[in-house]
Formats: structure tokens, C-alpha cells, sequence
């Protein structure tokens, strides 16, 4: 019946958790057909969304409008929907705890709303990150202890774990046209979740379990921890013999097979990179395994911020001038470019750091208006004037967002130091560019 249900499109499908996750892929069930239902804690994301706001930069307010106008799409704090909905989708955070250990409070509290609610023929699919074992450790015993007798999973509901590897800002790939990794707890819930999700993804690729599926994340993610890693040891070493690791990475990217390059940077952010990684060797050492690459990559990449301290204390010092009441700009806060996202912001960071050192600070970022530092005190984006630019004595690019004209920058400052290689094209000025 659900089956049938999925193929005509008459499925209620639901979603749990409207973050940059929960509410792309919302959106994407509701444009194909499919009557969506958004579900978050968050009264006041609720009501942004009522009147067709979104805050995740992937939907875009002339696509959510509509989708809530006609109810295609709608969005409440209510859980007792759950009661009718066919399919349910779990799009919550997965942070670190104390000792940065797996947080998942927000999936057992998400879960054991669902419980309250599981009846014959849903199908719950996990999205979260997170690690191997957690859909049938943590979430099949949670719903199962509601209805024990009655609910069996792969004959009476469905369950599966099932990544989402959406990127922010990627434009180019979306929820849609990036394939879909598919693990059910049985042969049935992998066939059930695949109908589901070849309704409006393009391609699906199913694993043999949700185990496997959940590692397939971890993996994704944790290689590009350490490649960053090793991109970032790379540069340690070419400063050391001053060499040019941008020139290097780009003449070595010309190899048409067996590398891909990647980019060293003031440090890891977001919600995924600097944080997945630890899920697995969290659950490593529970097969008492040390997983010393993801452990040595994680502790090179988060010293970067103290490395770009270095670099501006050499950058003012190369013209006489100390950290100490230097002002500084910083130029991108964002954890990653055209976005507006701070979390595990590298940025933070640094802009600590410069502070204890007793420099004064002001920053700019298209993205991001106010920054409360440690809940302390609160900042706000500076006009790019250039007034402002050459009144400062530093411009650190902290993040390379395509908005800021880079030529136009350097005319105007006295000294940038560059962090990302955002200046690459500039032709004029170079001598007043320090890069890492
Ligand atoms: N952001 C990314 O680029 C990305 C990419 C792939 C996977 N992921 C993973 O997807 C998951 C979600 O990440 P995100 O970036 O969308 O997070 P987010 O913080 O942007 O959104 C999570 C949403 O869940 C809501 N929420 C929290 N607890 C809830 C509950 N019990 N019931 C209902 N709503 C609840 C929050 O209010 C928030 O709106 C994480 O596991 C993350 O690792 C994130």
C-alpha cells in the first residue's frame, strides 16, 4: 500500500529538523508532488517560514513562498502530526558533547516523538550524520519498545538510514541530483526507502545495511578531513622552505589521474568536517582501535588558526609595526565561502586569538551581519569602504567569498594577508600580499 502510495504521489511525507538538511530535502519532496509537513522545534524558524522566509541560503524565498502559499508545503511544532504522515525523514543536529563524544540527544528526542506516533506502513528514514550502529543501536529500540507486540520493522513499518551529503552553496549539486545512499534495517526497508527516493532523486545506490550506509558518510567526510590535513602539513613545509604550495597544488592538479587537489586554509568549519570525523574514531576505540590519521589530521588542522596568528604577527612585523593595537580587518567570517555560516568557524578562532594578543578588530562579511563572540560581546560587519580599508593596518581573508571585488581590495590596502589564495588574479599589489 505505501508503495503504491509513494508511486501516485499520495504519501504524507514529513520532515524532522528545517536546517540547511531538512529543509532543502522538504522542499524537494513538496516540488515533486508529494503533500510535505515540516517539523521543528524552533517556533520562531516555523514562523519565519509561515510567511515563505527561509534562512538556509540552498532555498530560496521565491522557491519556498509558493510551496507554503498552497500548502504543498507546511511547517509546524506539532509532533501529533506524525499520526499522519507515510513517510518521516530525520534532519537533526548531530554535535559533539562533553570531551567531544556523539551528542545524540536531538535524534532520541526527535525518535521518541516518532514512537508516540509509529503505525502500520510509515517509513522513518534517518539523514543525520552519524556513527555506524546508530539506526539499529539507538533508533529501532526506541521505537520498537512503544509497540512491541504489535509493530514489526521490515513487515509492519519501515526503517532506514539513508545520508544526506548535500553542500551548502554547491549549486551544481543539490539534493535532487546527487545520488542517494540507501541502508534499510531489512531487504524490505531498503526497497521501500529506494521507491521513495527515486520519486525525486535522480539516481539511488542501495548498501546492505544501515550500518554500512552510516559508514559510507563517515568515510566521505573524514576524507577530506585528513586530505585537508595533509594539504595543510604540505603548507607548514612550503612556508618553511618558501615555496608556493597554491602554485604547487595547481601544477600538481594538472595530473589527470590519482590526484585531486585539495586547498589548506585557516582551519576546518561547519557542521560536518571537523566534527564527523570524531564520530568514527569515537566508535573505533569501542573495537579498541586508536584511529591515528583521523586523530593527527584533526590536530593540524585545528593548530591553523594559531598559524595564521604567526602569519600576521610576520606580515605587521615585515613593516615595523606590532599585533599589539594593530587594526586589523578581518574579510570573510563564514566557515566557507558564499555562505552565511559560522558554525565551527575557524574565523572564531582566530579572531580570539588576535584579541588576547590586544589588537583592535573589526570585520566584514556579506553573510553575516552581528557576530557574538562567546556570547559576549557583540560585533557587526563594517561597511567595505575604502576608507575602511586603508585606514587599517592589516586585511586578513579569512574567508574568499566571491561577492568582494579582490582587485579593488588590494588597491586600497596596506597589507593583506591571504589565508584562502583569493587574490590569485590580482595583478597589481602582489608585494603587499603575504599568503599562507
Ligand atoms: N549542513 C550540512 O552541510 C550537512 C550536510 C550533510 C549532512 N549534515 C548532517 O545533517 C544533520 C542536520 O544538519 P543541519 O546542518 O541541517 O543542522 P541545522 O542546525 O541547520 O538544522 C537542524 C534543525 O533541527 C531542529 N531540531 C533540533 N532538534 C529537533 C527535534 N528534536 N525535533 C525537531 N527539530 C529539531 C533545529 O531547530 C534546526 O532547525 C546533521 O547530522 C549534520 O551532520 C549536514
Amino acid at each position: 500500500m505505501i508503495l503504491e502510495k509513494m508511486e501516485t504521489r499520495t504519501a504524507r511525507s514529513g520532515v524532522i529538523g528545517l536546517g540547511y538538511v531538512g529543509l532543502p530535502l522538504a522542499v524537494a519532496i513538496a516540488r515533486a508532488g508529494f503533500r510535505v509537513t515540516g517539523i521543528d522545534i524552533c517556533s520562531e524558524k516555523i514562523e519565519r517560514l509561515k510567511q515563505g522566509i527561509s534562512d538556509v541560503p540552498d532555498v530560496t524565498n521565491a522557491v519556498l513562498a509558493p510551496l507554503i502559499a498552497s500548502e504543498q508545503l507546511q511547517v509546524t511544532t506539532d509532533f501529533s502530526v506524525l499520526r499522519e504522515l507515510d513517510t518521516v525523514n530525520i534532519c537533526v543536529p548531530t554535535p559533539l558533547g562533553e570531551n567531544r563524544t556523539p551528542d545524540m540527544q536531538f535524534i532520541i528526542a526527535a525518535v521518541q516523538q516518532i514512537a508516540q506516533y509509529l503505525h502500520p506502513e510509515q517509513l522513518i528514514i534517518l539523514e543525520s550524520t552519524t556513527y555506524p550502529g546508530t539506526t539499529e543501536e539507538v533508533v529501532l529500540p526506541e521505537l520498537s519498545a512503544q509497540f512491541p507486540d504489535t509493530l514489526q520493522v521490515g513487515r509492519d513499518f519501515y526503517l532506514a538510514y539513508s545520508p544526506e551529503r548535500i553542500e551548502p552553496g554547491n549549486s551544481t549539486h543539490s539534493v535532487t541530483n546527487t545520488p542517494k545512499i540507501i541502508g534499510g534495517v531489512t531487504p524490505q526497508c531498503t526497497h521501500v526507502a529506494k521507491t521513495f527516493y527515486a520519486q525525486f532523486i535522480s539516481k539511488t545506490h542501495t548498501v546492505s545495511s544501515p550500518r554500512t550506509a552510516e559508514m559510507v558518510k563517515l568515510l566521505e567526510n573524514t576524507f577530506r578531513s585528513v586530505n585537508i590535513g595533509l594539504i595543510n602539513e604540505v603548507a607548514l613545509i612550503c612556508d618553511r622552505m618558501d615555496l608556493d604550495v597554491w602554485e604547487i597544488i595547481d601544477a600538481a592538479a594538472t595530473k589527470p589521474f590519482g590526484f585531486m587537489p585539495f586547498y589548506p586554509g585557516p582551519g576546518l568549519g561547519g557542521h560536518c568536517i571537523p566534527i564527523d570525523p570524531h564520530y568514527l574514531s569515537w566508535k573505533a576505540q569501542m573495537y579498541q582501535y586508536h584511529a591515528r590519521f583521523i586523530e593527527l589530521a584533526t590536530e593540524i588542522n585545528s593548530e591553523m588558526p594559531k598559524y595564521v596568528l604567526d602569519k600576521i604577527i610576520h606580515a605587521l612585523n615585515l613593516q615595523r609595526k606590532p599585533l599589539n593595537g594593530a587594526k586589523l580587518l578581518i574579510l570573510g567570517i563564514a566557515y566557507k565561502k558564499d555562505i552565511g555560516d559560522i558554525r565551527e568557524s575557524p574565523a572564531l578562532e582566530v579572531i580570539r586569538l588576535i584579541l588576547d594578543k590586544k589588537a583592535e578588530f573589526l570585520y566584514h562579511d556579506p553573510y553575516i551581519k552581528d557576530l557574538s563572540l562567546d556570547d559576549t560581546e557583540i560585533y557587526h560587519s563594517e561597511p567595505l569602504t575604502a576608507a575602511l580599508v586603508e585606514s587599517v593596518d592589516c586585511v586578513v581573508i579569512l574567508t574568499d567569498h566571491t561577492a568582494i571585488d579582490y582587485n579593488w581590495l588590494v588597491t586600497h590596502a596596506q597589507l593583506i594577508v591571504d589565508t584562502r589564495n583569493a587574490t590569485r588574479s590580482v595583478k597589481k599589489g602582489q608585494e603587499k600580499i603575504i599568503k599562507i
